[in-house]
């Protein structure tokens, strides 16, 4: 069995009697063995307790898996299902800090962990509620590592849950083969990419990344795509402005004088290229959103601080196009095994 960060204290028995009958090895080694018993109940149960499970996976790091893991949860949340985020970054899990939850702490009870609570009754278990201090790298050997992804999975009190979206460190680690090869019914695989045209060679190593774990593709979501401006001119005019690439861009101003245009910092459409070029859905884009780096600072998520800013708007699009994915009847359209 495999090593376990989170020891769990059973009550049970009467100790005098149990010590006369066995050893202490002994009696540990059956402790072990009822654990992991009860590990596998509880884990056969969650793919019926479990409506859908998706994976946040990402070619290279820093693109915006935690992000739209967290939007996803939230999005889903706040139309009224219940839902489970599980953030397994050791080296960086910073979902808790995103919800506001970083002082949060778990609580264990009769060996299965409660998750936290974030916004909208969103259920949240991380690594960074195991982790000491903060400022400490953890280095964990895989054994560790293996063991506390499957606590999370087997032995947290998730309860009855609509959906639970799972983030994941960077790249093609680990961490989600021991996710697909635990977690059963996998609905399958977001793959958040950025809009430069390089983000096509990195979707591309997710997509086949998602192949060799055997779970379906649901799409490409574009992140850090166009950054919208917008100002007041004279009614019924025209506004100039310099676009990033150098060339000035022009809006017309309505009735009212309003005027919105949106400047693709880093180009744009490598996500609806991507997913057209790899045969899988585009399922929306995330606007460059300044508030989301404001937001993972102090703790209050975008779609909490603004419900109907540009960005909770597009997460509310990408979660429908998810969800009609999802619950499309032949299941979802790229099936790779
Ligand atoms: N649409 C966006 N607009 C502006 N900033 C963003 C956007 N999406 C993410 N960011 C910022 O980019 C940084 C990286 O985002 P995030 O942590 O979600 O990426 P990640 O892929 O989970 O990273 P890692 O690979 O380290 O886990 C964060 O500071 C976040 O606030
Ligand atoms: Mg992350």
């Amino acid at each position: 069995m495999a090593d376990s960060p989170i020891s769990h204290h059973s009550g049970g028995g009467d100790k005098q009697s149990q010590d006369d009958a066995a050893s202490s090895e002994e009696r540990a080694q059956m402790e072990q063995a009822y654990q992991q018993m009860q590990r596998k109940l509880r884990i056969t149960k969650l793919d019926e307790e479990i409506k859908h499970k998706i994976m946040v996976l990402s070619g290279k790091g820093g693109v915006g898996k935690s992000t739209v893991a967290t939007g996803l949860a939230l999005s889903l949340a706040r139309r009224g299902m219940k839902v489970g985020l599980m953030d397994i970054d050791i080296t960086g899990p910073n979902v808790p800090k995103m919800l506001g939850l970083d002082d949060a702490e778990l609580n264990v009870e009769d060996g299965q962990i409660f998750p936290a609570i974030g916004p909208h009754g969103v259920r949240v278990i991380s690594m960074a509620f195991l982790i000491e201090d903060p400022d400490k790298p953890v280095i964990w050997r895989g054994p560790i590592k293996l063991g506390a992804i499957q606590q999370f999975i087997g032995d947290v009190a998730w309860g009855e849950l609509d959906a639970l979206i799972v983030d994941f460190p960077p790249g093609t680690s680990d961490e989600p083969l021991t996710v697909s090869q635990n977690l059963p019914g996998i609905d399958g695989v977001v793959i958040v990419t950025t809009p430069q045209e390089v983000a096509l060679l990195d979707s591309r190593k997710s997509i086949n990344f998602a192949k060799t774990l055997s779970v379906p593709v649901l799409g490409v979501v574009e992140n850090m795509s166009g950054y919208t401006i917008r100002g007041t001119a004279e009614p019924n005019s025209q506004v100039s402005v310099m676009g990033p690439n150098g060339t000035p861009i022009e809006a017309n101003t309505g009735e009212d004088g309003n005027w919105s245009l949106t400047l693709d910092i880093f180009k744009s459409g490598g996500g609806a290229l991507a997913a057209a070029e790899l045969q899988v859905p585009f399922l929306g884009a995330l606007p460059f959103d300044p508030g989301i780096v404001r937001g993972g600072d102090d703790g209050v998520h975008r779609i909490v601080a603004e419900p109907d800013g540009d960005t909770a708007v597009a997460f509310d699009a990408i979660v429908d196009n998810v969800l009609s994915t999802l619950e499309d009847s032949t299941g979802p359209p790229v099936r790779i095994t």
